[in-house]
């Protein structure tokens, strides 16, 4: 298990967010968090990252309580999210936007820089390296030098999983990833997320197309008032009728 919520709570003054929620996240697995809007599940995001803190409960990442750990904190102990709205950074070649997300100790720090030139350059043409990787497994490799304000929609949501990508982390946290693409992006965005966990990586993703998830997540998890209302195999979770009357009553 990788991740794991034991009764998280939060409040936004009189509004009851997340209230007990708990569960759990296997290693090397797509676990999909669904719920209506409002259910509380960029919240979730939010305190997995430490973004916030919770009223209440706690949260294990890799067998730690990181509960009270800083959010950079946490990036460092391997985890990585994308935002549901936020766009690349468009005045960059998709390049420079993948490189920047990869994780340097001697950017963080100019005089280690200074003295050790050689394992900079190291560090260079090893975060290079990975880079072309990458861009290559997302399928954007033709796309390096063109600025990311020029690209597609579709290809500005692959440059986001690329940039997530190029932090290492092993839990991606992927907050309506796929939202807005055509059918045929789509298609091929979600068969792209589901390989990861061929290569290392855990998912957990909110997404509202439930069919969808359905087909590339392992687990389930319902969500309601910040509550999670049931936790199961996709097919199960997905043809429970009182679930799917509060989601699609909502
Ligand atoms: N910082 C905040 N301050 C006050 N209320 C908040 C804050 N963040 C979220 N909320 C409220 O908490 C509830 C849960 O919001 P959240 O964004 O987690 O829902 P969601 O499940 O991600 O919804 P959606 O599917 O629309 O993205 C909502 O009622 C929202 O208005
Ligand atoms: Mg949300």
């Amino acid at each position: 298990m990788i991740l794991q919520l034991n009764g998280i709570s939060k409040r936004f003054g009189g509004l009851q967010a997340v209230s007990n929620c708990s569960f759990t996240v296997e290693k090397g697995k797509v676990v999909a968090l669904i719920g209506p809007n409002g259910a509380g599940k960029t919240t979730i995001f939010n305190l997995i990252t430490g973004a916030l803190k919770p009223d209440s409960g706690s949260i294990y990442f890799k067998g730690k309580d990181i509960t009270n750990v800083q959010e950079h904190k946490r990036v460092h102990l391997g985890m990585a999210r994308s935002f549901q709205d936020v766009r690349a950074l468009t005045e960059m070649t998709v390049l420079e936007n993948v490189i920047l997300a990869c994780p340097s100790r001697y950017a963080e720090s100019p005089l280690l820089s200074l003295v050790r030139p050689n394992q900079v350059r190291k560090e260079e043409s090893h975060n290079i390296k990975k880079v072309f990787e990458i861009l290559e497994y997302v399928g954007l490799s033709d796309k390096k030098d063109k600025l990311a304000g020029d690209l597609s929609y579709a290809e500005q949501k692959l440059l986001i999983l690329a940039r997530l990508l190029a932090t290492d982390a092993e839990l991606l946290l992927l907050d309506e990833p796929a939202s807005g693409l055509d059918p045929g992006s789509l298609r091929k965005f979600v068969e792209l997320i589901r390989d990861l966990t061929n290569n290392n990586k855990t998912i957990l993703i909110v997404e509202h197309n439930v069919s969808l998830v359905s087909e590339i997540s392992d687990k389930m998890v319902f969500l309601h008032h910040g509550e999670a209302l049931a936790e199961g195999k996709p097919d199960e979770v997905a043809k429970n009728e009182e679930l799917r009357d509060i989601y699609f009553g909502a």
